[in-house]
C-alpha cells in the first residue's frame, strides 16, 4: 500500500491504492479460515439458503416430484351390496362391497391414480386349510376384478395380491405341513393357479406377496404358456417379517386366525444384502417390477435397490405405517397433510418409481 493523504478528516486513496487494497483484501480473504475460492463449496460463496428463500425458487430446484401418477391405492373387498365396513385399526379405511369398489376405482382414475391393489376379506365359511377359495373363479377377488375392468377398462390398472392368507383357516400365506411349516413348492403350485384365476378375471398386474422361493418364475412360465404374455408381475421381492402388518391382517380377517409368525418365509428385518439377492432373483425369474415392504423403516433397502437394479421399484407404505400417521394426527402430534406428503416424497427421494399407500386418494387430492 502506498498510503494516502488527509483531506477534511477523511482518508483519500488513489486509483492505484484502491487496486492494491482490493488485491490485498482478496488475498487475505482467500487465506482466512472462513473463505476459500469456491472450488469446494463453502460459506459464504455458497449459501444454501439462497435457493430455499422463496416458494418459486424451491419449486425450481426441487429434486423429487410427487404426483398422483406415483400412487397405487390398496382397497379391501367385502361381501354384500352397497356395503362399507370401517376397519377399526385403520381409521379412515374401509372394506367395500364390489359395487363400491368400482366407485372407489372410478374415484382413483379421476384423481389420476393409475392403479388400485385389491385384497379380499373372504367370508369365514370359505376359508380352509388349503385355501382352495383362492382358485374359485367367482371368489370376491375375481368378482371385483371383473367388475372394475368391465366398468373402467384401461382407465385404471388392477393389481392383485397372490398369497393364500386371505383364504386359509390358519392365516399363513401358504400350505402347511403337520408341524405348521409353510411348504414352499406345494404352495407355489397353488399360487400359479391363483395367479391364472386372477388373470382370467382381468388382472393387469399379478403381485405375489407370499415370499416362497421360485414362485415368480413359476407364475411367469404359466402366464407365458397360458397366452397371457402381456400380464405384468410386480414381485413383493424384499418383504420383511414385520410388526407393521397388524391392521392389514384385521382388514382381511386373517389376524385372529394366525398362530405363530411368518419368519420362515418373510425376511429378517436385520438383513439388507439378502434383499438384493431376493430382488435379483425375482427379476431373473421374470418380474416386471419389484417392491420393498414395509416402506419407511426400509428406505435404505430402497436406495440400494434403486442404485443397483434398472427396474421399476415400488414401496408399500403398509397398514402399520398408515396407522402410525393417523395416530400421530389424532394425538395432536403432527399435521396429516404434511406427514402424508413428506413420507411419500421420501419414497421418491429414496429411488422409488411409486408407492402403495392407503393415503393414495387423500394424497392425490392434496397434490391436485
Ligand atoms: C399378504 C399380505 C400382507 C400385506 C400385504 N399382503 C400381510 C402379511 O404378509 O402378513 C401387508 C400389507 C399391509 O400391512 O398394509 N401376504
Amino acid at each position: 500500500m502506498t498510503g494516502g493523504y488527509q483531506d477534511s478528516g477523511s482518508v483519500q486513496y488513489s486509483a492505484l491504492d484502491i487496486h492494491l487494497l482490493r488485491t490485498h483484501l482478496a488475498r487475505q480473504l482467500c487465506s482466512a479460515k472462513t473463505w476459500h475460492m469456491p472450488d469446494t463449496p463453502s460459506f459464504p460463496a455458497t449459501r444454501l439458503r439462497r435457493t430455499r428463500s422463496a416458494p418459486w425458487s424451491r419449486d425450481l430446484v426441487r429434486e423429487t416430484q410427487l404426483s398422483p401418477h406415483d400412487l397405487i391405492w390398496p382397497l379391501f373387498i367385502t361381501s354384500g351390496r352397497d356395503a362399507e365396513e370401517p376397519v377399526a385399526s385403520l381409521p379412515g379405511v374401509s372394506r367395500w362391497s364390489v359395487d363400491n369398489i368400482v366407485r372407489r376405482a372410478r374415484e382413483a382414475a379421476e384423481l389420476g391414480i393409475p392403479c388400485i391393489a385389491l385384497f379380499p376379506n373372504t367370508p369365514p365359511d370359505r376359508r380352509s386349510d388349503d385355501g382352495a377359495e383362492a382358485l374359485n373363479a367367482d371368489n370376491l377377488m375375481c368378482t371385483a376384478i371383473r367388475a372394475v375392468k368391465d366398468a373402467l377398462g384401461d382407465d385404471i390398472g388392477v393389481l392383485t395380491d397372490v398369497a393364500l392368507d386371505p383364504y386359509t383357516s390358519h392365516g399363513q400365506d401358504g400350505l402347511i405341513d403337520e408341524n405348521g411349516y409353510v411348504l414352499n413348492d406345494a404352495t407355489s403350485e397353488v399360487l400359479v393357479g391363483q395367479a391364472l384365476n386372477q388373470t382370467e378375471a382381468g388382472a393387469d398386474i399379478i403381485a405375489p406377496s407370499d415370499m416362497m422361493d421360485g414362485r415368480v418364475g413359476a407364475i411367469r412360465g404359466a402366464l407365458e404358456n397360458g397366452g397371457h404374455q402381456g400380464v405384468q408381475i410386480m414381485a413383493y421381492a424384499a418383504k420383511y417379517a414385520s410388526a407393521f402388518y397388524g391392521p392389514f391382517r384385521d382388514a382381511v380377517g386373517s389376524g385372529g386366525l394366525l398362530k405363530g409368525d411368518k419368519k420362515s418365509y418373510q425376511m429378517d428385518p436385520a438383513n439388507a444384502r439378502e434383499a438384493m439377492r431376493e430382488i435379483a432373483m425375482d427379476i431373473a425369474e421374470g418380474a416386471d417390477s419389484v417392491m420393498v415392504k414395509p416402506g419407511m423403516p426400509y428406505l435404505d433397502i430402497i436406495r440400494s435397490a434403486a442404485d443397483r437394479f434398472d427396474v421399476p421399484l415400488f414401496a408399500y407404505q403398509v397398514s402399520g405405517e398408515y396407522a402410525m400417521i393417523e395416530a400421530a394426527v389424532t394425538a395432536g402430534a403432527g399435521d396429516r397433510d404434511a406427514l402424508v406428503l413428506e413420507t411419500l416424497t421420501a419414497f421418491k427421494r429414496a429411488g422409488c418409481s411409486g408407492v402403495l399407500t392407503y393415503h393414495a386418494a387423500y394424497a392425490a387430492r392434496l397434490l391436485g
